[in-house]
């Protein structure tokens, strides 16, 4: 199954594609993971997208194109993969169709934009790991450290409020019309496209997504009985 999450900052994309990952076995491709793992690294990578990411601006098409072609060619990609964070533009939605990846399903979640800005200003990060918290929602057991190794925790320097809000902009202008071009392509090739919303607990909203990709596997293997 090769999956995407679609959702502006902060509508729970990360958190949904652990539990995704978990359930169905797939490898999950972050990009923004991809980005902050090189700027950590310090490679060279990392030192030309790091002004770029912490002022909320998009990585150019060129760079993330050839990052991601590169990762899911890994062996692990190859039983199936969950996008979260590729494509954001149409060039990079039409390089991926160029490359004859199917997508069986896009799922937005949506959030309204006031939630947004609260998720995202309120959420703390694990760098080690990349867990993630957030002050009220998902608060750690012990206050500012990761409830595993008991390291501090740190806010993503694209987390700030004026930082926030260019990058629901950036969603809006350069992302959104992904929600278009989908939609078509479910006309064209069979891509599922499903909206849901991502208010509620985070179990919530796992459960919805659940269901979807539940009936489809449902409709896969009565699909597979009836051609027996
Ligand atoms: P990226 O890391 O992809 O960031 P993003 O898309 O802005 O998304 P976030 O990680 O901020 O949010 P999320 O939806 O994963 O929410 P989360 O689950 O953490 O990209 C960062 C940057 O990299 C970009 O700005 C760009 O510069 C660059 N980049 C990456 N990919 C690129 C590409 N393809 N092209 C160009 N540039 C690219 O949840 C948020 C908070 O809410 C957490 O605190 C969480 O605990 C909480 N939360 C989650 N679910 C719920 C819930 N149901 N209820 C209450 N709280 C919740």
């Amino acid at each position: 199954m090769h999956l995407m999450l679609l959702g502006c900052p902060g509508a729970g994309k990360g958190t949904q594609s652990k539990f995704i990952q978990e359930k169905f076995h797939l490898s999950q491709v972050s990009t923004g993971d991809m980005l902050r793992a090189a700027i950590r690294a310090n490679t060279p990578l990392g030192q030309k997208v790091k002004v770029i990411m912490d002022e909320g601006r998009l990585v150019s098409d060129d760079i993330m194109i050839q990052l991601v072609k590169t990762r899911i060619k890994e062996p692990d990609c190859a039983k199936g993969f969950l996008l979260d964070g590729f494509p954001r533009t149409i060039p990079q939605a039409e390089a991926l169709r160029e490359q004859d990846i199917h997508l069986d399903y896009i799922i937005e979640i949506n959030v309204p934009d006031e939630e947004l800005i609260r998720r995202l200003s309120g959420r703390r990060i694990h760098p080690g790991s990349g867990r993630v918290y957030h002050l009220l929602y998902h608060p750690p057991k012990a206050e500012g450290l990761d409830d595993i190794t008991g390291e501090p925790l740190v806010q993503r320097p694209d987390d700030s409020e004026e930082t926030i809000r260019q990058r629901i902009t950036i969603y809006h202008q350069q992302t959104e019309p992904l929600i278009n071009y989908y939609k078509q392509q479910q006309e064209l090739n069979g891509t599922k496209y499903r909206r849901v919303s991502g208010l509620g607990t985070e179990e919530e909203v796992r459960d919805r997504i659940f269901s979807i990709l539940a009936a489809t596997a449902r409709e896969k293997e009565s699909g597979r009985s009836f051609n027996r």
